[in-house]
C-alpha cells in the first residue's frame, strides 16, 4: 500500500471523526510534510477535507475518479483487482493490458482508464469513451480452459454486469446475445473479449468492459445516442464509478470460481434469466451474410442457436443480432 492509499483508508475509516496529522503520520511512518503534500495534491484532484487546528483532518467528500486507491480501497475480492493500473488517458485498455500481459502480469490485473482514444468495439468496430463519465477497464484472466470454452467466459462477464448494475444502481438491465448489455432497448454496456493462445493452449484472456456511466445525452454523438444510453439517463442521477468496478469484479470473481468449479451450467441458467434474444425471431449478420430465423437457445459452449424457417439448425459463433418485434 502506498502513503495515498494509506491516507485515504485512514481518512475513510475514521468516517466522520477527525484524524491528526500526527497519528496520520505514526501509522504509516511518513513525515508531517509529505502528509501535507499529498492532502494538497488529492485536493487538486477533488477530494474534500475538511482541517482543524489541533483536530486533524476529516474527509468531506470523495470525487468519482477511477485510480486505484479508490478501486482498491474497500475491495473484497481475492485476485481480482490484485494490481490496478490507472491511466488518464490510453488509445485502448485492451492493448495496455495485452502489454503487461506480455510482461507476466497476474491473473487479477486490471488496467483502468478515464478516457480511451482508441477504444475497441466488437467486430472492428470503434468503442466512444470520453474523458471523466464512463468505464473503460480490461481484466486479465489466465484460465485453463479449451479453446472453444472462451466464449463461456463473456457470457460469464455479461451475468456479472447485470446483476451488478441491478444491485448496485437499481438498474434493470438485459442481455443481447452475446454480451450487449441493454437498458430499455438501448446499449449500456459492451463487453470485448480478447485472447492470446497457442495452438489449443490458452496463454491469457481479456475482457475489456465499456460502460455508460454517467454520459447525459448531450455527450453523446447523435449517430449513437439513437441506440445508446447511459445509467445516469436511466436513473437521472450521477454514480460513482470506482464502486461499480468494486461491484463488477466481487461478482465475477465469484462467477469466475462457480464456474471453474461447476462448469457452464449454472452460469448458462443466470445468462438466460436476463437475455433478450432468446425465444425471439432474429435476424443475424456476420461477415460471410446473414439468416433469419428464431433464436431457440445457447448451447453448452455459449453458441447461439437459431432455427431457420426450411427446419434447419444454425450455430452462431460471433455475429450482430436483430431482434425482430
Ligand atoms: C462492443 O463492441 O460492444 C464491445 C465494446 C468494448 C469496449 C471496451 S472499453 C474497455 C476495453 N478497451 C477497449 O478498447 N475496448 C474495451
Amino acid at each position: 500500500m502506498n502513503i495515498r492509499e494509506g491516507m485515504l483508508q485512514l481518512l475513510k475509516e475514521a468516517g466522520d471523526n477527525f484524524i491528526s496529522g500526527e497519528e496520520i503520520s505514526k501509522r504509516l511512518g511518513v513525515s508531517r510534510t509529505a502528509i501535507w503534500k499529498h492532502i494538497e495534491e488529492l485536493r487538486e484532484e477533488g477530494y474534500v477535507f475538511e482541517a482543524v487546528r489541533r483536530s486533524g483532518y476529516r474527509l468531506l467528500a470523495t470525487p468519482d475518479v477511477t485510480s486505484a486507491e479508490e478501486i482498491k480501497l474497500g475491495l473484497t475480492t481475492k485476485t481480482f483487482g490484485c494490481a490496478v493500473h490507472h491511466f488518464a488517458v490510453v488509445d485502448s485498455t485492451q492493448n495496455k493490458c495485452q502489454d503487461l500481459a506480455k510482461q507476466g502480469a497476474p491473473e487479477g490485473t486490471l488496467v483502468v482508464a478515464d478516457q480511451q482514444i482508441g477504444g475497441k468495439g466488437r467486430l472492428g468496430r470503434v468503442w466512444y469513451s470520453p474523458a471523466g463519465k464512463n468505464i473503460s477497464m480490461s481484466l486479465l484472466l489466465r484460465p485453463t480452459l479449451e479453446l472453444q470454452e472462451c466464449p463461456q467466459i463473456t457470457l460469464l462477464a455479461a451475468v456479472a454486469i447485470v446483476e451488478t448494475m441491478r444491485d448496485i444502481c437499481g438498474v434493470e438491465a438485459s442481455i443481447k446475445w452475446p454480451n450487449d448489455i441493454l437498458v430499455n432497448g438501448k446499449k449500456v454496456c459492451g463487453i470485448l473479449t480478447e485472447l492470446n493462445a497457442e495452438a489449443e493452449r490458452i496463454n491469457w484472456l481479456i475482457i475489456g468492459m465499456g460502460i455508460n456511466v454517467n454520459t447525459l445525452e448531450e455527450d453523446f454523438p447523435p449517430e449513437i445516442l439513437e441506440i445508446a444510453t447511459s445509467l445516469a439517463i436511466e436513473k437521472k442521477r450521477q454514480f460513482r464509478r470506482a464502486e461499480i468496478i468494486q461491484g463488477i469484479l466481487k461478482r465475477l470473481e465469484e462467477l469466475y470460481l462457480l464456474y471453474i468449479d461447476e462448469g457452464f451450467a449454472p452460469i448458462k441458467k443466470r445468462w438466460e434469466l436476463y437475455a433478450v434474444t432468446i425465444g425471439k425471431r432474429v435476424t443475424i449478420r456476420t461477415l460471410h451474410g446473414s439468416l433469419t430465423g428464431y433464436a431457440e437457445g445457447i448451447d453448452e459452449t455459449g453458441v447461439l442457436l437459431v432455427r431457420r424457417d426450411n427446419g434447419s439448425l444454425n450455430k452462431v459463433y460471433s455475429a450482430d443480432v436483430e431482434i425482430h418485434a
